[in-house]
């Protein structure tokens, strides 16, 4: 109760009215028992059965001869990795082998206590026994298999491993030893494995945890939602950015565009590529599960909080009193008493969506444009209704969908034209009181990669504007850590890799 009140305290942002609207709901989602169980879960799965729909677990892809060779001097950084010490390397160094340990820490046993969530006898349930969190803190196949199989658990304790990303391997592990550059395309196709190499699918296999996705019955993942509760019961916000979260992870892979004769390597521009195509299949990813949350409020048996907290600009109810306002809201058309949807720079922002034109037919960036500021006029009402909502979403989503593939298509230097030009009118034309927080920190990752990218392509690091953009990130006293973007750490050393 004490969060309550004191939260409340906050809300100076959004007008009195809707806050104690949407605090009264609160009031009953708290009461809400439902919790517990997720929604779109897709069909039961056969418990503990032979098959767990194809999941083979690391094991089958760690022989010596397969991915599990030596790595000693890929992880020393002395050459590339390539695909026979792929396992061996990721083992050694990735963030995803603690994925499932962090479930069985002290943080995770709060968030669970914070959210109440209990089985039948009172019990408050452990967050390696749950779906809603083991869908992004293991396999999302082995989520819903039930708490204590130990086959399954097993499996669970190998965290975000290899099936997570590629696919369950159940239906080619046999048949992709045998593929041939010729022949490896229609592979993916036909056996399901999922097609990373393609840059707009990777974007959004990893924004499935990472923003959140809805359920997919077919490959057996329960819905990924990463909500508002769950964020004020002591889970950190999801900070993504794919270009940052890409260029973090020690890459148990050698870059090269594998649709082509030969797979020949990336060009050295792909850096700005891997931060455009992520923006857009993040605002994608963003538009589907807001679809999915709409769609879960008329659920009976496990509605979604509706509206859902997580989906606005966090700064624009929590900032301190008296200081200046914290959100600009004059180039949304917002009214004062709403709060800003997601700000995901610059997708979410019509105006510089024009900079895009070149990258594919006008025609299509403007519909983007368009489907953009309708779901905008729609969730930013004072009172957003469910299915407006969900239509404007999923009509988002359609068009962002398209200009992903455009965008991971479209020739080197058109992209570096284009990111270059939203760049430079997002630092001169807009002063830096226009910028909320949020929206800095991913200008900042958009200014990394395309300097990633400039040293790619034989330039000198430019430390000077580096500086600057720090400068605007710095955070005014009082401010809250949630605000504090992941990808504030990156360094000019972290350039060189
Ligand atoms: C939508 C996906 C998603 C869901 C659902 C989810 N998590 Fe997470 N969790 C993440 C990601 C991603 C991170 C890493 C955060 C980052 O660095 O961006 C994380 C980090 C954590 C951490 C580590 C925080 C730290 O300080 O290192 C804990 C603990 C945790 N989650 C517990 C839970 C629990 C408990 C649940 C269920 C109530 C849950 N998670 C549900 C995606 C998810
Ligand atoms: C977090 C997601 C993720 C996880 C987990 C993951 N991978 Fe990958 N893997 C990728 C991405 C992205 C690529 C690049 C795809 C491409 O270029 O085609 C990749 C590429 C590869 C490649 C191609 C290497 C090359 O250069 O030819 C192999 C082999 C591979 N992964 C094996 C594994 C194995 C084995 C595991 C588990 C031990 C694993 N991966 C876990 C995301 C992941
Ligand atoms: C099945 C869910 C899942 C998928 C898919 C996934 N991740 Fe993660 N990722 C997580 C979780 C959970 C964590 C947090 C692990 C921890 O707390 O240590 C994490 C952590 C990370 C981290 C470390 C974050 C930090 O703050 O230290 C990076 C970087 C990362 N992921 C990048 C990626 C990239 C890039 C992809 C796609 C190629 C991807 N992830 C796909 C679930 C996932
Ligand atoms: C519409 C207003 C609103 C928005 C937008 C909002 N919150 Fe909240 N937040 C609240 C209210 C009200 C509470 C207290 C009730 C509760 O805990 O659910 C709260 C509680 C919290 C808490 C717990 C605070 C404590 O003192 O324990 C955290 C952390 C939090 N929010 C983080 C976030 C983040 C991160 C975002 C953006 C992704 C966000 N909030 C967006 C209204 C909002």
């Amino acid at each position: 109760m004490s969060w309550l009140v004191r939260t409340v305290l906050f809300l100076v942002g959004v007008g009195l009215a809707p806050a104690v609207m949407w605090v009264s709901d609160i009031g009953m989602r708290t009461d809400r028992s439902d919790v517990v169980e997720l929604a779109g879960a897709g069909p039961a799965p056969a418990t503990g059965g032979p098959d767990r729909r194809g999941t083979v677990g690391i094991g089958g892809c760690l022989a010596g001869g397969c991915h599990g060779g030596a790595a000693a001097a890929s992880l020393s950084g002395t050459v590339e990795v390539r695909w026979p010490s792929s396992a061996t390397h990721w083992l050694a160094a990735d963030p995803h082998t603690r994925a499932y340990a962090v479930l069985e820490g002290e943080l995770a046993a709060q968030i669970m206590s914070r959210l109440g969530m209990r089985d039948e006898s009172g019990r408050t349930i452990r967050a390696t026994e749950s779906a809603r969190c083991l869908a992004c803190h293991t396999n999302p196949a082995l989520a819903t298999d039930g708490p204590a199989q130990p086959t399954v658990r097993a499996l669970r304790e190998q965290g975000v491993s290899c099936e997570s990303c590629h696919g369950n391997a159940g239906r080619w592990l046999h048949d992709h030893t045998g593929w041939t550059a010729a022949t490896r395309t229609a592979g993916y196709a036909a056996l399901d494995m999922v097609p990373l190499y393609d840059l707009g699918e990777r974007a959004g296999a990893c924004a499935g945890c990472h923003v959140g996705t809805p359920a997919d019955p077919q490959r057996g993942y329960p819905v990924r939602d990463m909500n508002h509760d769950m964020i004020a019961a002591g889970h950190p916000r999801l900070n993504f950015d794919f270009a940052d979260f890409q260029h973090r992870l020690p890459a148990h892979w050698n870059e090269r565009d594998r649709t082509r004769d030969g797979s020949p390597p990336r060009d050295p521009g792909f850096e700005t590529r891997v931060w455009l195509v992520g923006r857009v299949a993040h605002a994608e990813a963003a538009c589907r599960l807001l679809a999915d949350r709409a769609d879960r409020t008329d659920y009976h048996s496990s509605p979604a909080p509706w509206p859902e907290f997580a989906e606005f600009s966090c700064v624009s109810c929590h900032h301190t009193h008296g200081g200046p306002f914290p959100t600009p809201n004059g180039e949304s058309g917002r009214r004062a008493g709403t709060s800003e949807w997601q700000p995901i720079w610059p997708v979410t922002r019509p105006d510089e969506l024009a900079h895009l034109s070149g990258l594919g037919p006008t025609s299509q960036v403007r519909d983007v444009a368009r489907t953009i500021t309708e779901l905008q006029r729609t969730i930013q009402k004072t009172r957003p209704t469910p299915k407006a909502t969900r239509d404007a979403a999923v009509e988002a989503a359609k068009m962002l969908g398209v200009l992903r593939a455009e965008v991971a298509a479209a020739d080197g230097p058109r992209v570096q034209e284009a990111v270059k030009e939203l760049l430079a009118a997002a630092t001169t034309r807009k002063p830096a009181r226009d910028l909320d927080r949020d929206l800095a920190c991913q200008l900042f990752h958009g200014f990394t990669a395309a300097e990633r990218a400039r040293v790619g392509l034989g330039g000198k690091p430019e430390a000077a504007v580096f500086d600057r953009m720090r400068d605007r990130l710095v955070l005014p006293r009082g401010t809250l850590r949630f605000d504090v973007p992941a990808g504030i750490g990156i360094d000019l050393k972290s350039l060189s890799r």
